[in-house]
C-alpha cells in the first residue's frame, strides 16, 4: 500500500470553460490532497473571480496557468489521461501510481490525440454518457482515496472535516 505522504498529485485541466466547474475541482483538491492545478488555454483567466471554491483552498493549492503540461511533468509522475478513449483502462481496474499527473478535457471538448499518445495510462470511467467536469476529477480523486489511504482514523477525520456545529454521532 502507498503512503499517502510520499504520493503526489496533479490535477492538469484543459482550458476550462466554467469557473464553478475549477471552483468544484479546487475543492476537491483540497478535499482529497492533491497538490496543484494546472490549466492551459485562457477561457478560465477570464473568469477567475466567480470561482465557487468555498472553502478558499484556493489560497492554499496553486491553480498555475501553463502552456503545456507535459513541460511541466517531472520524470518520476506518471501521466494518466481521464477521457473517453477507445482501449482505455476502465478506473474501477486501474492502479493509481503514486505521483502521478491526471489530464482531464475540457467541458465542450476532449484532452488532444497528441498528449492521448504520450500518456502512461488512459483511463475511463464507466458512465452512461459523459460525466461533467468537475464530478470526473472528484470521482477520480475518490478512486485514488479508496484504493490508497486505507490507514484513516475514521472520527479523528470526521471530527477534523465537517462544520462546527455538526456534533452528530451514531447512538
Ligand atoms: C463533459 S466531458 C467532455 C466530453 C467528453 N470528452 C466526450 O467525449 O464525451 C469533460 C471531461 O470530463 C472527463 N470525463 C467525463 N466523463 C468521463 C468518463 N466517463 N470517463 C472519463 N473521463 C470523463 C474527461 O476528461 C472529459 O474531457
Amino acid at each position: 500500500m502507498t503512503s499517502p505522504n510520499t504520493s503526489k498529485v496533479t490535477i492538469c485541466l484543459t482550458n476550462p470553460k466554467s469557473p464553478t466547474n475549477v471552483g468544484a475541482i479546487l475543492r476537491a483538491a483540497g478535499c482529497f490532497g492533491a497538490h496543484e492545478i494546472l490549466y492551459t488555454g485562457n477561457r478560465y483567466n477570464k473568469a477567475k473571480k466567480y470561482s465557487t471554491d468555498t472553502q478558499n483552498v484556493n489560497n492554499e493549492i496553486g491553480t498555475i496557468h501553463v502552456e503545456d503540461f507535459l513541460a511541466e511533468k517531472p520524470d518520476d509522475a506518471a501521466l494518466i489521461c481521464v477521457d473517453l478513449v477507445e482501449g482505455a483502462t476502465s478506473l474501477p481496474d486501474f492502479e493509481h501510481p503514486e505521483h502521478a499527473f491526471y489530464v482531464f478535457g475540457p467541458e465542450d471538448g476532449s484532452i488532444k490525440q497528441e498528449v492521448i499518445d504520450k500518456a502512461d495510462h488512459v483511463v475511463f470511467m464507466p458512465t452512461k454518457g459523459s460525466l461533467n467536469l468537475a464530478a470526473s476529477v472528484n470521482v477520480v480523486l475518490y478512486d485514488r482515496t479508496a484504493k490508497m489511504n486505507r490507514d484513516i482514523e475514521n472520527d479523528e477525520l470526521i471530527k477534523q472535516s465537517r462544520d462546527v456545529n455538526n456534533r452528530l454521532k451514531i447512538k
